[in-house]
């Protein structure tokens, strides 16, 4: 099954072809990859922000530094990277335009668009300027920006397990990896490196090149993989630290804030490979 916004808006081709004459696509498309690389610049702008700051939220990082201050210092760079990322993808997606068109990876990326900015500028950013406290409106910000994230992760698995995908679950795995502590961290690991294991004995080893059999056991494999993941987050949620401002929803508008960006960069690549 697949989503695109010809599906959508499926009278909107002839002014989707015609978005190639329309000024300044006839400047930008022969300067394409000029401008790719101001979407690419832009995204580790939006990125490395917003994962110092979330870190900061889940209580690893730059925990000597309160959250506000944190905040205080990086919110310029992390609204110059979502303002540079979305002018350049307006330009490089008007000489792009048709591609965009039939593409489910664009739908997935709109969908985490809208949820990274709510959770951002809803949930997190507030949050961090309360200190970890997370006040009614930004919890009514963080179901808005789940929900449109949700249904982006849920776009990306109408095709089976998409690669796009594995880089969201390596993301998270990760994140997990880098807060939890001592043997819980070992035991994690362990059982994260025996799954991989398994996974490569049965592409390489045991079906190789079968792919109607390891289609459905890779998708298994990603929903073994992300219970896992999720189980040890929701495991270490509850146990507080010196660190910690908030509560577990502080941490888990952390772990989202971060993770809906990740999947929005993997739409965002995956639209030059379907
Ligand atoms: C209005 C919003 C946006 C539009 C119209 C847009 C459009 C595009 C287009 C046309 C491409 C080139 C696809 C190709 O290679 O053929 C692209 C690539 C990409 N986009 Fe966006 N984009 C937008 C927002 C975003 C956001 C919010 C993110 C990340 C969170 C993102 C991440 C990426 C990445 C990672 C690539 C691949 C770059 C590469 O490997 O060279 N984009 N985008």
């Amino acid at each position: 099954m697949t989503i695109n916004l010809e599906q959508i808006f499926p009278a909107a081709r002839p002014w989707v072809e015609n978005l190639v004459n329309v000024w300044p696509t006839p400047y930008v498309k022969p300067r394409f990859a000029f401008w790719e690389v101001g979407h690419v610049l832009s995204l580790i702008m939006l990125a490395g922000a917003t994962i110092v700051m979330n870190l900061r939220l889940i209580g690893v990082g730059l925990t000597q530094e309160r959250p506000s201050e944190i905040l205080r210092n990086l919110r310029g760079i992390q609204t110059a990277g979502l303002v540079g990322i979305v002018l350049t993808g307006l330009l490089i997606g008007m000489a792009n335009a048709e591609r965009l068109y039939d593409s489910t990876a664009f739908i997935v990326k709109m969908l985490a668009l809208f949820g990274g900015v709510i959770l951002t500028y809803g949930a997190s950013r507030p949050a961090a300027a309360a200190e970890g406290r997370i006040s009614t409106a930004a919890k009514a910000w963080f179901a808005l920006g789940m929900a449109f994230w949700l249904a982006a992760l849920v776009v990306f698995t109408t095709n089976g397990l998409a690669p796009g995908l594995l880089h969201v679950i390596t993301a998270a795995a990760l994140l997990v990896l880098f807060v939890t502590r001592g043997r819980s961290r070992i035991v994690y690991a362990g059982v994260l490196a025996i799954l991989l294991l398994a996974q490569e004995l049965a592409i390489h080893l045991i079906y190789p090149g079968d792919l109607t059999r390891l289609d459905p056991i890779n998708f298994g494999f990603g929903i073994i993989f992300a219970a896992w993941i999720v189980g040890t987050a929701l495991l270490q949620l509850s146990r507080a630290d010196r660190v910690d401002e908030g509560g577990p929803l502080t941490k888990i508008v952390g772990y989202a804030t971060i993770l809906v960006w990740v999947t929005g960069a993997a739409g965002g690549r995956w639209i030059a490979f379907a």
